[in-house]
């Protein structure tokens, strides 16, 4: 018999910048994901202190516990991130840690799927790998294929609009959902 539960999927954007063109690519889930998936932005890793192991002692920041129960509440994570210095920008790396050191930590077991965009020729695909390095610590379930790598993102768009226009892009995308709404349902 055919799964088809309905899923949400949550989204941690990686950028903080208001012209972000990965936040295109984010702001564009919504309208690729296939039927029954409902997409949902986690809160902004701007609002996440730096790691601090005393602040932590004091309590974990509410924008971490949110993002965590968010996280969990999801049946998959699509991480959108720029690539930073062949890695992962520091923001969402605070995020990552700060989560991480939680109880019941939220990406253990959890179906994740990367997207990354830059403007130059390999997409971010470098991030990718040091994310999954980090998840493979954290027992995160990252979908191997297909990958989504955006190049030249800046001729994908409209910046007037803020829209992810490229059809091809989208069609990837959209394949990507599709086999993450496959991957998270196997996942029980
Ligand atoms: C970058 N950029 C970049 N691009 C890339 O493809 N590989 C890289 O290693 C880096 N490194 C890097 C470091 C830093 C500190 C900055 C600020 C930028 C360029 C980056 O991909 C570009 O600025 C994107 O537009 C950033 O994504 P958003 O903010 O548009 O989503």
């Amino acid at each position: 018999m055919a799964d088809d539960r309905p899923l949400t999927f949550a989204v941690l954007l990686g950028s903080l910048r208001k012209a972000s063109f990965n936040a295109m690519v984010a702001r564009a889930l919504p309208g690729l994901a296939p039927a029954g998936v409902t997409v949902q932005a986690l809160g902004s890793v701007r609002d996440i202190p730096h790691y601090d192991a005393d602040l932590q002692a004091e309590g974990f920041p509410a924008a971490v516990t949110a993002m965590a129960d968010a996280i969990r509440a999801a049946n998959a994570l699509v991480i959108v991130t720029p690539e930073y210095n062949y890695s992962i920008p520091g923001p969402l790396k605070n995020a990552i840690d700060w989560l991480s050191r939680l109880p019941n930590q939220p990406f253990a077991g959890k179906a994740i799927a990367i997207q990354t965009a830059s403007m130059g020729p390999f997409g971010g695909v470098r991030c990718q790998y040091h994310l999954r390095q980090s998840m493979v610590f954290l027992d995160g379930r990252v979908l191997n294929k297909p990958e989504i790598a955006i190049g030249a993102v800046q001729t994908r768009v409209d910046a007037a609009t803020g829209e992810m226009t490229d059809a091809t892009t989208r069609g990837l995308i959209g394949q990507q959902l599709a086999a993450l709404a496959d991957f998270a349902r196997r996942q029980g």
